[in-house]
């Protein structure tokens, strides 16, 4: 495969989970890949490892999204490590389940700043280096769009956030040959939502596909639209859940 032969790839929060399954496949591509982490950096070198043991190259950048230069200074890092910039996957991301009456300022603002604030600032800072062909795919949720179960409304925000400044992007950018697009995972198995963690048994009742999702299976539908295939795909929030708010 090498659909992204030549590009390069940004994908923060690329340590573990769903980023690290997309930066292995962008990778797989023919995309030589960046990664941001912030609290992991024996699983980012992994990460790199295994892009590097399979011929491709990679690198890992420490950059907590919460932190303005930090994420711009990754975006800077990536161009002058790998040549250029092509797609940025915002995927890092943080939960928090926490009802109205107990949620504090101090986690609304953390989930904000990594969520909303650190994907703005790090597609503000990627596209001063993006040309035509350019893709930046943000990693919302379901979540979005609908309440899940109690104590997720601020987390619920970050992404509705997020599918508007998908929407509001895509128009800013299209004229330049850039796509936007927003992609709504339901329940995937990771250290984030474990598919035999808490809200498992819930979760699982309402996935028409009765099962969690991969990482790997989200990974293939980031590749898609960075790929020549997505590209009169903008704009969009597409839901990747099993069927979960069928
Ligand atoms: N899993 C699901 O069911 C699900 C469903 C819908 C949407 N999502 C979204 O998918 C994305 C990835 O989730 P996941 O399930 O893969 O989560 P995860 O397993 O908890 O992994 C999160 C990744 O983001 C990084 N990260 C966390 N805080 C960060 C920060 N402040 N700065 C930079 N990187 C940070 C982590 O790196 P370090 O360990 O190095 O900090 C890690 O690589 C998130 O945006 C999440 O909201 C997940």
């Amino acid at each position: 495969m090498s659909t992204l032969k030549g590009k390069v790839a940004l994908v923060t929060g690329g340590s573990r989970g769903i980023g690290a399954a997309i930066a292995r496949r962008l990778a797989r591509e023919g995309a030589a890949v960046a990664i941001t982490y912030a609290a992991s950096p024996a699983k980012a070198a992994e990460v790199v490892h295994a892009i590097e043991a399979a011929g491709g190259r990679a690198v890992a950048i420490r950059a907590d999204s919460s932190d303005v230069e930090a994420v711009r200074s990754a975006v800077a890092q990536t161009v002058k490590t790998l040549g250029r910039l092509d797609v940025l996957v915002n995927n890092a991301g943080v939960a928090a389940i926490t009802p109205i009456d107990q949620v504090s300022l101090e986690e609304f603002d953390r989930l904000m700043a990594v969520n909303v604030r650190g994907l703005f600032v790090a597609t503000q800072e990627a596209v001063r280096h993006m040309g035509e062909g350019g893709r930046i795919i943000n990693i919302g949720s379901v979540s979005g769009d609908v309440a899940l179960a109690p104590g997720m409304a601020v987390y619920g925000a970050t992404k509705g956030a997020v599918a508007g400044l998908t929407r509001g992007w895509a128009r800013d950018l299209g004229a330049r040959g850039i796509t936007v697009n927003n992609v709504q995972p339901g329940p995937v198995d990771t250290d984030m939502n474990p598919a035999d963690g808490p809200l498992a048994t819930q979760f699982k009742g309402q996935i028409a596909v009765q099962r969690y999702g991969h990482a790997d299976e989200v990974a293939s539908l980031v590749a898609y639209l960075a790929g020549p295939e997505g590209a009169f795909v903008s704009g969009a929030s597409l839901n990747i859940d099993g069927g979960f708010t069928a």
